[in-house]
């Protein structure tokens, strides 16, 4: 619970950790002890990177400590012992210690809420679940530019059935070269594919465009039509505010390493309705009873929550992680969280149509801010990526890049401000008009975990 519920904090910057322009050059990394030895002019960076990799909570340190001293000292009683000096739940109840926070950033019933594997294993899960084709209905409809990974759990899982993705995978392609869907058209494919679709999975917020998608709107029309409703929410989560209780959402999914800030490849959640509790699924035994869970009588009695869709045991080292992240969070709401997003990107959008290089580039996503998160994508000019690219590096501006011509700037509420987006702006304008001129693009680029880019690894 917030502390002020009408104006909770938003500034949490100061309990993250934020690379310095120095941190980023280095190759090596250096320890704790030594930044206080850090250079005066070694500023942090600009880091507007959040919707790839959310930065660390200095929580998470001081979290996973507890965590390792736990496993140093208790070893496997760990798993029931609670520790007076630790704020970590035993590792027996690590992903219910979780639920309740999460839930409440998703807008869903905690029984409707696990947290659990990854952002791609969940949604194989949940088609396993949900995903069940007849003769009548056996598409999934899903869009033509979707997130790789989304593609191929989609062409798989129809494949998986024996049935030919040509025939079974709708595909909604953006109908102009912003690559932004709006509402109607995907009305119009639903309506199109009626009849034989089986499920339509869709993102929250669209991963290029940073387009945030009419989620009440879209899910009530399509369940109207007899069709299953998923969500993919990676972009979403801890981004915008999210309702998927009462939007009735039948199923979704999120990682947790971007706005979440649970670190690379931590563990993901996802989101069950309770009308579906009693579905088929892939069963492991923590999905199982608490209660005979260790009884060993391999007779499976799920969990009548979205609990009940649980494989394995949770890793502890990602749990503690986010549980780490979410402590912030829980001091906050995403209602106030939104409001700041809402005005960091809008200044941001401000700024740059007011740049001296606003004909070097565009925005290609939405304008309204009902339909956006905190991502703006900015598509440059043919042949101007690579040395601005090379510029923002060297200035210490971390941002990410989808080829040929894209960037995506994200300010995350919890530790952006409006200096950076100043920053920023400044920076890049400077770059495009240089890029312009010289005309010499360059080869080098920054990271991104999601696809295409090269990896966090080949920052300099
Ligand atoms: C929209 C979207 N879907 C799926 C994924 C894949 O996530 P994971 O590697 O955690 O399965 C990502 C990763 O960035 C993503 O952005």
């Amino acid at each position: 619970m917030a502390p002020n519920g009408d104006h909770p904090p938003t500034d949490f910057r100061h309990v993250f950790k934020i690379p310095t322009k120095g941190d980023l050059r280095r190759k090596t990394l250096q320890k704790s002890a030594d930044l206080h030895s850090r250079p005066d002019d070694d500023e942090t960076c600009v880091y507007l990177c959040g919707n790839s990799l959310g930065l660390q909570p200095t929580l998470t340190r001081q979290y996973l400590d507890q965590y390792l001293d736990t496993w140093a000292t208790k070893g496997v009683f760990g798993h029931f012992t609670h520790i007076n000096d630790s704020s970590l739940a035993p590792w027996m109840h690590v992903d219910d210690d979780l639920v309740e926070d999460m839930a409440t950033i998703v807008g869903a019933k905690p029984s409707e809420v696990a947290v659990m594997q990854t952002l791609t294993v969940n949604l194989h899960l949940l088609m396993a679940s949900f995903y069940k084709p007849t003769k009548e209905r056996y598409k999934v409809i899903l869009e033509g530019k979707a997130f790789p990974s989304d593609h191929y759990m989609v062409e798989s899982q129809i494949q998986h059935h024996g049935l030919d993705p040509a025939l079974s995978m709708i595909l909604i392609e953006p109908p102009t070269d912003s690559g932004v869907l709006p509402t109607d058209h995907i009305l119009s494919v639903i309506d199109r594919h009626a009849d034989t679709t089986a499920v339509l999975l869709l993102p929250g917020v669209q991963f290029y465009t940073g387009q945030f998608l009419d989620m009440p709107r879209i899910t009530t029309y399509a369940q109207d039509q007899g069709i299953l409703v998923g969500w993919d929410l990676a972009h979403a989560v801890g981004n915008v505010p999210l309702q998927l209780s009462d939007w009735n959402v039948d199923f979704a999914a999120w990682c947790t390493y971007k706005y979440l800030n649970a670190g690379p490849g931590s563990i993901g959640g996802l989101y069950v309705n309770e009308k579906h509790f009693h579905r088929p699924r892939l069963a492991g035994w923590w999905g199982s009873s608490k209660s005979s869970r260790f009884d060993m009588t391999n007779r499976f009695e799920p969990i009548p929550s979205a609990a009940g869709f649980q494989l394995s045991n949770p890793s502890v080292a990602d749990s503690t992680a986010l549980r780490a992240s979410l402590d912030i969070f829980k001091q906050t709401s995403m209602k106030a969280l939104r409001a700041k997003s809402l005005e960091l990107t809008g200044r941001l959008e401000v700024l740059l149509k007011q740049s001296e290089a606003k004909h070097l580039f565009s925005i290609i996503t939405p304008g309204s801010k009902a339909e956006r998160g905190a991502q703006l994508s900015i598509r440059l000019q043919p042949g101007l990526l690579d040395s601005v690219l090379v510029r923002l590096e060297e200035e210490g501006v971390v941002i990410d890049e989808r080829k040929p011509d894209v960037i995506r700037v994200a300010p995350a509420p919890l530790y952006n401000n409006v200096e950076d987006v100043k920053a920023f702006v400044h920076v890049f304008g400077a770059a495009c008009l240089e890029a312009a001129k010289t005309g010499k693009p360059d080869g080098k680029s920054a990271a991104s975990i999601d696809g295409n880019a090269k990896g966090w690894s080949e920052i300099k």
